[in-house]
């Protein structure tokens, strides 16, 4: 029989299983009522419009649309993208954007384009799991920044990056990565203040920033930030957008702004990742933002988890027990909570006890390049519905009760 081990690659052979995932399959019953996934709710698809859309496009464009695209995208959609960020304070170019099959795609198209095995991204912390996993795969040096409830600390950027150019590594820096919106896992915002700042630092030392931004229209209540891309002044900036979470995540549209020079470079990666993203995804998405749905849509959608968050939050304040050192993010928009425990307390041992009692979440260690925050936790509040949550964090809570009795 083949090894396969034996013709594996190094990137192949150092892919580690997901720890986490393995945990996850635990909780794979129905009786589990999972915060887990970090997914939108099926509930709020517009699979009539879509389907709609996809046949007035079919019938519209027909063969071209079954057929092979452009790398770089479909003009047409290019155009509406350029309307929707327009309305953000962004202003692009067809040739600034790049389309894109999930911005996961992007993920793994910027380590590919910027790090030789051992460079330097800078990541918060915590950070997303799908960059660790796209980062490490490329052999990437993640250095984990102090995040706290306003974002990435600028000061504590500038000392890592004078850490690494005394031990005169300073060519080895290449990124720093933000999420700076509704961040995943932890729901927290960026100020404007943390942004500029951290632009500073990047701009002073010739550092690319991705500012990977799934969540930015999940806006419930607050006055938006501006975003990196609208603030950097220094082109140091590539965004990164998808419709997986203010429209559909089947239909793998998403796009990057940045560059012409970045762009371009991206745009020749991507010819020998996928040849092209699809076409009839791309028309679709296009009609969709054409005939205003996503101004119609959207609003719902920002409704539902608005009331779902509130929800979790109530339940959280009502069934949590009152521990010291127990606390909770209350995002303004996104998909997620960020729970910190006890500092003593191993959110892996909870985990077992949440399972026990029908519930589950995600350990905050995924979310950290080396494994840290292992009193952490993330909750998701979209995808589970409304009476499913206050009884999920009710059993959340009688399972950290007990935990915490045992555990003293
Ligand atoms: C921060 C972040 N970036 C990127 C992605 C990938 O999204 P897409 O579906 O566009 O590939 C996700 C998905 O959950 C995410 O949370």
């Amino acid at each position: 029989m083949l090894d396969l081990e034996k013709l594996y690659s190094t990137t192949a052979r150092e892919t580690r299983k997901s720890a986490i995932r393995e945990l996850l399959k635990l909780a794979d019953k129905p009786e589990v009522i999972s915060f887990a996934g970090g997914w939108p709710s099926p509930d709020l698809f517009p699979v009539d419009t879509i389907s709609d859309l996809m046949v007035k496009v079919l019938k519209e464009r027909g063969r071209k649309v079954l057929h092979y695209s452009k790398a770089e995208g479909e003009a047409r959609l290019k155009e509406e993208l350029i309307h929707l960020m327009a309305k953000d304070g962004v202003s692009a170019e067809a040739e600034n954007i790049l389309v894109l099959t999930g911005s996961q795609q992007g993920l793994d198209m910027l380590p590919k384009a910027f790090v030789n095995r051992g460079d330097v991204v800078f990541v918060e912390t915590p950070t997303y799991v799908g960059a660790i996993q796209a980062f490490d795969n490329y052999g990437t040096h993640m250095v984990p920044i102090e995040t706290d409830g306003s974002g990435m600390n600028p000061v504590a950027l500038e000392k890592a990056i004078g850490e690494w150019k005394q031990r005169g590594q300073g060519d080895r820096l290449k990124i720093v990565y933000l999420i700076p919106d509704f961040q995943n896992p932890s729901g927290i915002t960026m100020t404007e203040k943390r942004r500029r700042g951290v632009l500073d630092v990047a701009a002073r030392h010739d550092l690319l920033v991705v500012d990977d931004a799934p969540y930015r229209d999940l806006r419930f209540e607050g006055k938006p930030v501006p975003s990196l891309y609208a603030l950097d002044q220094n082109q140091s900036v590539i965004s990164l957008y998808t419709f997986s979470k203010t429209l559909v995540p089947g239909l793998r549209v998403a796009w990057a702004v940045g560059t012409r020079q970045l762009i371009d470079k991206l745009t020749t990666l991507k010819q020998s990742v996928d040849l092209c993203s699809s076409a009839l995804s791309q028309h679709v998405v296009a009609e969709y933002l054409a005939t205003g749905c996503m101004e119609r849509y959207l609003p719902m959608f920002n409704a539902d988890y608005r009331h779902k968050r509130d929800i979790m939050l109530e339940a959280m304040d009502e069934f949590m027990p009152g521990l010291q050192g127990l606390e909770w993010t209350r995002p303004e928009g996104g998909l997620f909570i960020w729970v910190t425990l006890p500092e003593n307390m191993d959110a892996e041992k909870l985990f077992h006890a949440a399972v026990r009692e029908n519930v589950a979440f995600v350990l905050g260690s995924a979310f950290h390049p080396t494994g840290g925050l292992k009193n952490c936790f993330r909750l998701n509040f979209s995808f589970a519905a409304p009476e499913r949550i206050r009884e999920g964090i009710s059993r959340l809570g009688r399972a950290l009760t007990k935990f915490a009795q045992e555990s003293a």
